[in-house]
Parts: structure tokens; C-alpha cells; sequence
């Protein structure tokens, strides 16, 4: 006997346990089918964001960069130490622990909002008058049907082609996260986010790490003069970045990995190394979602097909997050798993693309809304540009870290924001400031006629405002 609900959500992550909070808390009676299992075999809510995704990463990027300070920084300020060592099993452990808070906190915020939990694997099996029936199977075996299901069941690494992760040699981001001692050498294939994240981490542990990237631009979807700034910092860091190589035969032995590469003078190169990561994207994940059942559409890269309001070709089911276009980013799964459950209350859930954030957390970080310079060359909007550096904010040089800039780019002629681009001290903070500024609509005089504590980072912020107008106060 199949088991009635409003709303059945499939997927755990971000985009589905809020989905289903949402829904909730609009009255429906909501269920949740998750099928990732802790190291004991038991539910771990959360998706890739809490398990091997956001949250673990910034566990990692938060204990390397204390070891940093305290090992290249901390003299600076007078304190001295004796010889500052990483337990990294230690480190791990906190890492597990972070992440087993946040598996805790959403069955809490379950039980909270009285949303069923399946834990096991749903796949549909067809629909009827009743709704689309779901089956779970794992540690439980249930039959549920709603009229309405979100699915929501995020992605997974690509692997190169001939080349599987293993997990102890070839590493995916799951791998990444559970190095159990600092590697001697480390390859990384692939300077997108998480290569530049997880080689930050293991190059402030001590690892010589190469990045190899495929195309000939360094972070070329971020503003070139932002990602120009960074790749200056990561080089004095001595993280190595090569841009434009082509990978080619890669070979697993009892020493590590060789990675034969074509670097972008042409010449053959072969990198050896005790581990690699590859961070090349991700793939949406449907295996197992049996699709075709109620005849869902993927297209070509394995996606459900959804439209602007994240319908997808079959009404009644809709789907949210990695699984689905747009950034694969945590926030922009939970927005559309809001926008949905408030459209199936009738009501006019909206996500606005344009204001999406991006953070990468480095050091420095990089963070930006909106649009880049060169996107706004490309699309022929004319436009004024403001920078202000962090050099010269009083915080920035009291913390002790003036990498980097603030970035406005304006409407030339309506001075409304466009984009804002930060790399530096706290960005990933400081850029809901524009985030808020563009979701209102905000002009660049807005913001530099509003008042920002002094002394802080926002100033910089305000100063890059003022900066459009060609009036900096501090620069
Ligand atoms: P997921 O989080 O992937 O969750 C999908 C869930 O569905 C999983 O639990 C999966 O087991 C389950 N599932 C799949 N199929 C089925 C099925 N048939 N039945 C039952 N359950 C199923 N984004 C950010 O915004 N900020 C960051 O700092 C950030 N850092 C990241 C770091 C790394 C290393 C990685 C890999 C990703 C990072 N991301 C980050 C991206 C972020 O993790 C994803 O965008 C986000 O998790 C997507 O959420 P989702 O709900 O769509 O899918
Ligand atoms: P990515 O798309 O960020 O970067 C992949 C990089 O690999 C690109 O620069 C690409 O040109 C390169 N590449 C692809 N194929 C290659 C090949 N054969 N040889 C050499 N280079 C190749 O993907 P990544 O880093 O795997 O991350 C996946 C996604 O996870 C990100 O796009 C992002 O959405 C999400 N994420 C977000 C984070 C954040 O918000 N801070 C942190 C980590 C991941």
C-alpha cells in the first residue's frame, strides 16, 4: 500500500531538505527520500553540500589557514612559537564532526517541521489519478505517491575518460576531503573551484601542488582584472598554475600518479605525483532516478529538463539545484527548492539569476555578483568602472591582509550597479552588501551616500562606490 503524501521531495541536499522545510511550513504533508549514508551505514541529510562539499572544504580551508597564520603570520604580531605542526587526523576529525553537526541539525529541523524521512533510494515507478508514486528502497522499502515531487538529486565529479577515481590515488572531492597525511607532491587537474580551494588547502600543509587547467584564461568566467589580482597572490603562495595544457595518458602505480601533459608551448611533459585530484565539473545525477517511467526529458548532459519556473515537461514534477541549468552553487539550489514549494501553494516564487553571488574561499577570496568587464564589453553596455584597494583601508591594514580590491562597474549613464567584484579579506562577507544594492536596484551613489562603520572592511566597499564618480576619499 502506497504511502499519501502532498509533497514528496527526492534528494536530501540543500536544494531538497529545504524544499521540503518550505513546503512544510506551508501546510503540506511533505516526505524526503535521502539515500547518502554516514561512515556507519546510517541517514547523513545534507547532500554533497554537508558531506563532501561546502561545508567539509571550508572545515579544511579554515584549519590550513590557521596553520598558515600561525606559521608564516603570527611573528608579525609578536607571537612567537616553537615548531607549529597539523595533526591532520585531528583535523579531519573536526572536519567530521562540523559535518555530523550539520547532518544533525536538518533530521532536527525535520522532526521540527514533521516532514517523513526515507532513507534510501527513490525512483519513480509511474502515475496515476492518486499522483506519481516513488519507490524507496534502502533501509527501508516504501512505495510513496504525491501529486506533486521535487526532484532534487544534486550531481557527482566527472572523471576523465580512462581514468575512474579510486579514492586513494585519483581523487574526486570526495576523496580530497579524506587525504589522511599531507601529500609530498599533489597534481590537481583542473584550477576551477575546487581545484583552487582543495590545492589551497594542501599547499598551505606543505604540498607542492600543480594545478593543471585546460583553458589558456585563469578564472575566466570571473572579471579578468579581479582574477589577475588573485592569480598573483596564489603564485607568491607558490601554488603552480598551467594554464592552456592538454592532459593525456595517466598512469596509476604503487609509487602515485604521472600525468603526461602537453603544456601550452607545445612541449611533453610528465608530472609525477603522490595523489590527484581531478575538479573538471560535475554531472548531474539521475542513475537510478529511473526517469523514463513517468517520462521525464534530460537533455544532452543528463539534466532534468526544467523551465524558468523549474517545471519540468511533466506537470506535477518539478526539479531543483545541480540536477538542473544554472550555477551549481548551495544558494541557488535552496532558492529554486523555495520558489517551488511556495508555486505549488499557489503563490509566486521567484529567483533572480542575475543576482546569484559567487564565492570562491581562498586566500585571498574572490567573490562577485552580476556581471564582469568583459561580459559587459561583450554585450556593448556602456559603463563606468570603480576600484579601491584594500591597501589602503585602515581594517584590512590592521588584520593584517591588504591583498586586493573592491570593484563597482555602473550603468554609464543611469549609475545603476551591474556587477561587483571583490578579491581580498572576507569577500565572501562582504559581497551581500552588493547582493542587496542590486536585488533593490541600487545606483553606485547609493552605496557611497550610505554610512559603513569605520574601521571596516565595508569601507573599501563604499570607497569603490565613490570611485565610479571618480571621488574616492582615501585613495
Ligand atoms: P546535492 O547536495 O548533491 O544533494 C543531492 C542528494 O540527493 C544527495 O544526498 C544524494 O545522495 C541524493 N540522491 C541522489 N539521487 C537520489 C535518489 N535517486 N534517491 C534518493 N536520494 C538521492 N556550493 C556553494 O554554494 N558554496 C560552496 O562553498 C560550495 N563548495 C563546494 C565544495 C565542493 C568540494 C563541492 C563538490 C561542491 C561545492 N558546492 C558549493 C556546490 C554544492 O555542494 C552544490 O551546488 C549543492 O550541494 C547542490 O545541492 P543539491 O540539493 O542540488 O544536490
Ligand atoms: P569548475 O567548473 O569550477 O572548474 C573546472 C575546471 O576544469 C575548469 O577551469 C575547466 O576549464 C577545467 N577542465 C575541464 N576539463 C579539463 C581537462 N580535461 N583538462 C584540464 N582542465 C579541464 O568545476 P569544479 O572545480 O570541479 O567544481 C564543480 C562545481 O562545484 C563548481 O562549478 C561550483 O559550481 C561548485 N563548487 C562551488 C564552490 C564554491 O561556491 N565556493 C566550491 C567548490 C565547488
Amino acid at each position: 500500500m502506497s504511502k499519501q503524501f502532498d509533497v514528496v521531495v527526492i534528494g536530501g541536499g540543500p536544494g531538497g531538505y529545504i524544499a521540503a522545510i518550505r513546503a512544510a511550513q506551508l501546510g503540506f504533508q511533505v516526505a524526503c527520500v535521502d539515500e547518502w549514508k554516514n561512515a556507519t551505514g546510517g541517514p547523513a541529510l545534507g547532500g554533497t553540500c554537508t558531506n563532501v562539499g561546502c561545508i567539509p572544504s571550508k572545515a579544511l580551508l579554515q584549519s590550513s589557514e590557521h596553520f598558515d597564520q600561525a606559521n608564516h603570520h603570527f611573528a608579525e604580531h609578536g607571537i612567537s612559537m616553537g615548531k607549529v605542526e597539523m595533526d591532520v587526523g585531528q583535523m579531519l576529525a573536526r572536519k567530521d564532526m562540523v559535518v555530523k553537526q550539520n547532518n544533525d541539525g536538518i533530521q532536527y529541523l525535520f522532526k521540527k517541521n514533521k516532514i517523513a524521512f526515507f532513507h534510501g533510494r527513490g525512483a519513480f515507478v509511474g502515475s496515476s489519478d492518486t499522483g506519481h508514486t516513488v519507490q524507496v528502497s534502502g533501509a527501508v522499502d516504501e512505495t510513496l505517491t504525491a501529486k506533486h515531487v521535487i526532484v532534487a538529486t544534486g550531481s557527482s565529479a566527472r572523471a576523465l575518460p580512462g581514468t575512474p577515481f579510486d579514492e586513494v590515488n585519483v581523487l574526486s572531492n570526495d576523496g580530497a576531503l579524506r587525504v589522511g597525511a599531507v601529500p609530498k607532491k599533489l597534481a590537481l587537474i583542473g584550477s576551477g573551484v575546487i581545484g583552487l580551494e582543495m590545492g589551497s588547502v594542501w599547499r598551505r600543509l606543505g604540498a607542492d601542488v600543480t594545478i593543471l587547467e585546460g583553458l589558456p584564461t585563469f578564472l575566466g568566467a570571473v572579471d579578468q582584472q579581479i582574477a589577475k589580482e588573485a592569480k598573483k597572490a596564489f603564485d607568491k603562495q607558490g601554488l603552480k598554475i598551467e594554464l592552456g595544457v592538454q592532459v593525456g595518458d595517466i598512469k596509476v602505480g604503487k609509487k602515485g600518479v604521472t600525468v603526461a601533459y602537453t603544456n601550452a608551448k607545445g612541449e611533453a611533459v610528465v608530472l609525477d605525483a603522490d595523489r590527484l585530484i581531478v575538479s573538471i565539473g560535475r554531472v548531474p545525477n539521475t542513475t537510478g532516478l529511473n526517469p523514463a517511467a513517468v517520462g521525464l526529458a534530460l537533455d544532452e548532459r543528463g539534466a532534468i529538463v526544467v523551465d524558468g519556473d523549474c517545471k519540468t515537461n511533466v506537470p506535477g514534477i518539478w526539479a531543483v539545484g545541480d540536477v538542473v541549468r544554472g550555477p551549481m552553487l548551495a544558494h541557488k539550489a535552496e532558492e529554486e527548492g523555495v520558489a517551488v514549494a511556495e508555486r505549488i501553494a499557489g503563490q509566486h516564487g521567484h529567483v533572480n539569476f542575475n543576482t546569484i553571488p559567487w564565492v570562491i574561499y581562498t586566500s585571498p577570496e574572490i567573490a562577485w555578483v552580476g556581471r564582469t568587464e568583459q561580459q559587459l564589453k561583450a554585450d556593448g553596455v556602456a559603463y563606468k568602472a570603480g576600484t579601491f584597494p584594500f591597501l589602503a583601508n585602515g581594517r584590512a591594514r590592521a588584520l593584517g591582509d591588504t591583498t586586493g580590491m573592491v570593484k563597482f562597474l555602473a550603468d554609464a549613464a543611469t549609475d545603476e550597479i551591474l556587477g561587483v567584484h571583490i578579491v581580498g579579506p572576507m569577500a565572501s562577507e562582504l559581497i551581500a552588501e552588493a547582493v542587496v544594492a542590486m536585488e533593490f536596484k541600487a545606483s553606485a551613489e547609493d552605496i557611497a551616500r550610505i554610512c559603513h562603520a569605520h574601521p571596516s572592511l565595508s569601507e573599501a566597499t563604499k570607497e569603490a562606490a565613490l570611485a565610479v564618480d571618480k571621488r574616492t576619499l582615501n585613495f
